[in-house]
């Protein structure tokens, strides 16, 4: 080595790196601390050793314990001293309650595995230029990407987000028409036609496994106003027949998303509303970097998963993660025949929302 190093610098970056292994590592302990129910099983139960943890999870409490040495570790439980462990009421709220919190994101992790595991996959889209549909990413995967977006769409979609559209919580009320457009396993439109019984509800969807899902979904929930369909076999129908279409984080994934767009419109009626959620995006590197602090976090989901799926042909768009910016909506839906953009801030850290219309 003939360069003089910087060695204030060296350590610097070595720490950095070191925290990202580590981020790694604790990122797959939380994928086993939800599958295994130890984060369900510690909330609301008080300080416990391993053993008492153990004994209500039926796992070995050496690895119980040494998984709780890591998560302790990390600062996502709390040490109470004698060997025992504890949630706090915030770290239930992100770790353990799936059903109850909006800030609940452990489920975010369930697909951590499944997309890690198609590196070896991923190393050849670097020399083909081809990525990987969602599929590749199994059913777990499917599971991994509907958990991590559902607390949003459980809490705040119907509350918060409609009655922001104009005129459309009236039409859902009285009976409209609805399609989700990559809905993946179709929590946003289950919860939307749980809310609005008279209205009948679409969802369209490529992914095989996403939709198995789906199926077992309304079977389960017994709900009669909802209807999942493959787009390959049947694609949105150009009959200007729907009130209402979205798409929920799924444009900037898709191989050719202004083809999508310009079926939306086809298939929207002249007063309709189309809503778009996506990724906050800005439309240069430097601004995503300095307005975003989970950028890289975002870039990694997009090589494994967005921009990945986004290349899975030929002749693929390839918008990855963060590639959908408000301003390249606009001129997308613009070039679709639609007239109208407004921009909505829900609050999301992760999403921007565009209503757009004809
Ligand atoms: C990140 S997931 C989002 C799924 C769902 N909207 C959600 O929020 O949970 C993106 C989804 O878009 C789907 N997708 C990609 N291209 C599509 C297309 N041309 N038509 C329908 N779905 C598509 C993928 O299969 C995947 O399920």
């Amino acid at each position: 080595m003939t360069e003089q190093l910087d060695l204030d610098r060296t350590m610097q970056l070595t720490f950095q790196l070191v925290s990202y292994v580590q981020g790694g590592l604790v990122s797959a302990l939380v994928y086993l601390g939800d599958k295994l129910g130890l984060y369900r099983a510690m909330h609301g139960a008080g300080a416990m050793t391993a053993e008492e943890l153990a004994g209500r999870t039926g796992l070995h409490p050496r690895w119980v314990r040494e998984w709780l040495y890591n998560q302790g570790a990390a600062g996502l439980i709390d040490h109470a001293g004698d060997g025992r462990f504890e949630l706090s009421a915030e770290q239930a709220a992100i770790l353990a309650d799936e059903e109850g919190s909006v800030f609940y994101l452990a489920g975010m992790v369930a697909g951590y595995p499944s997309s890690v595991g198609l590196i070896p996959r991923i190393e050849e889209s670097f020399r083909t230029g081809i990525g990987l549909p969602y599929d590749a990413q199994g059913e777990e995967g499917a599971h991994g990407v509907a958990r991590g977006f559902a607390p949003w769409y459980r809490h705040m979609l119907v509350p918060v987000v409609l009655p922001s559209l104009d005129g459309l919580v009236g039409k859902l009320e009285a009976g409209a028409k609805v399609a989700d457009v990559g809905c993946g396993t179709g929590t946003a439109l289950l919860t939307m036609a749980n809310a609005f019984p008279r209205s009948e509800f679409h969802g369209y969807e490529l992914s095989q496994h996403a939709l198995a899902i789906a199926a077992r979904s309304v079977g389960e929930g017994n709900v009669e106003n909802v209807s999942f369909h493959d787009v390959r076999d049947e694609p949105l129908p150009a009959d200007a027949s729907f009130d209402f279409i979205a798409t929920f984080d799924c444009l900037h994934d898709m191989t050719h998303p202004r083809d999508v767009i310009k079926a939306i419109r086809k298939a929207l009626k002249d007063d309709g509303t189309y809503l778009i959620a996506d990724i906050k995006a800005k439309p240069t590197y430097e601004e995503n970097v300095e307005n975003n602090p989970m950028a890289a976090m975002m870039y990694g989901f997009s090589v494994l998963s967005c921009m990945s799926s986004a290349l899975s042909e030929p002749d693929g768009e390839g918008l990855g993660t963060l590639g959908l910016h408000p301003g390249l909506a606009r001129e997308m839906t613009e070039a679709a025949g639609f007239t109208r953009f407004t921009e909505h801030d829900f609050g999301s850290p992760i999403n921007a929302y565009y209503e757009v219309r004809p």
